[in-house]
């Protein structure tokens, strides 16, 4: 049995942890599946758990800033800059670990990814638990991403101890990626909740572009942040012919885009469900990955997704829109 506790239960959270339990925790971008990062067996669980292979890399969540100095051995002046510009927020950093850093949560490598997050009963947990707790996204391997605590118990009832219930996450999309090797240029490998654009202008230089190299990052991988139903991605519903067995999940704009046709526009109708998402790709990240689980729930032969166009996080949506439906 999975218990969900509530925000007075921080406590039993911590004491679950401690004797190497997993809980699921609640962030600002998704649910992350908690483990004393520094205790390898319950890091084992954690890949056991999700079905991950176990060469892929965990994060591991502090409660401050501060605390870097003890799981990397960074003095790059640029990981201190983003550091104290954007957490807690939805930026994770990948820097040189430091011994402190089992390599059972690396999946082998000599960097570790950081991260602070923002979330009152998150940073509350890790304050209480005083040290870092592994957190990768709380599901099934390849599996879209919980942003509630029933996505959580879906994909885990009974695999884990506890979740954490901090209700719906706010962001909706995981953590942007970047890699900071000393003296190197900072490398994107995942965009997220914080712009390219924000990163650079906190640091005065350029952050390349690393998502087309070597599948550093699993997210990386395409088939990643996938429901089970086949998803196709369209510009518009225009002329589309829909069947009776696809789940439309479509922006706000969308349906002004097709009522300019007329009757069908402002109702899609003859399909198994239509979820409506803001146009904005901020708005839209956050409905995204329930829109996706509650499609994928009514069994449809496919879902088509409208893309939303504009908006400060309309690379990270495209991004995970596209992994989604490769
Ligand atoms: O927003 C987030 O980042 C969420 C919340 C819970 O914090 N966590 C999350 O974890 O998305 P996960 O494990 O699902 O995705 C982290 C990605 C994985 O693709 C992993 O391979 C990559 O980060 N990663 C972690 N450590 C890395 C490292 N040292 N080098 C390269 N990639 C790494
Ligand atoms: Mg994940």
């Amino acid at each position: 049995m999975t218990r969900v506790l509530e925000a007075c239960e921080v406590g039993e959270a911590v004491g679950i942890l401690r004797s190497g339990g997993l809980v699921a925790f609640p962030t600002e971008t998704v649910y992350g599946l908690g483990a004393d990062a520094s205790n390898d067996v319950a890091i084992a669980k954690v890949y056991e758990a999700k079905g991950r292979p176990t060469g892929h890399p965990l994060i591991v969540h502090l409660a401050v800033a501060d605390q870097v100095s003890e799981w990397s051995t960074t003095t790059d002046s640029r990981a201190r800059i983003l550091a104290e510009a954007f957490w807690p927020g939805p930026l994770t950093l990948i820097l040189p670990r430091s011994k402190r850093v089992s390599l059972a949560a690396t999946g082998g490598r000599e960097t570790v990814g950081l991260r602070v997050p923002e979330h009152e009963l998150t940073l509350r947990l890790l304050a209480e638990f005083g040290s870092g707790l592994v957190g990768p996204s709380a599901n099934r391997f390849g599996h879209v991403s919980p942003t509630t605590a029933a996505h959580v118990v879906d994909d885990l009832e009974g695999r884990i101890d506890a979740v954490l219930d901090g209700g719906p996450c706010q962001v909706g999309i995981e953590s942007t990626i970047v890699e900071i090797a000393d003296d190197g240029p900072v490398v994107l490998l995942r965009p997220g909740g914080v712009t390219v654009h924000q990163l650079e202008l906190a640091i005065g230089e350029p952050v390349l572009d690393g998502r087309g190299g070597e599948s550093r990052a699993a997210g990386m991988m395409a088939s990643h942040y996938a429901p089970s139903a086949a998803v196709r991605l369209v510009d518009s519903i225009g002329d589309l012919e829909l069947g009776p067995r696809v789940a439309v999940i479509m922006t706000d704009a969308g349906v002004r885009e097709s009522e300019t046709e007329g009757e069908r526009g402002s109702e899609v109708t003859g399909v198994l469900s239509v979820a409506h998402l803001p146009s904005d790709a901020s708005g839209f990240a956050r409905g995204l990955y329930a829109a996706l689980r509650a499609a994928d729930e009514q069994d449809p032969e496919e879902i088509v997704v409208v893309r939303p166009t504009s908006g400060r996080l309309l690379k990270a949506v495209l991004d995970r829109l596209e992994k989604a439906s490769s």
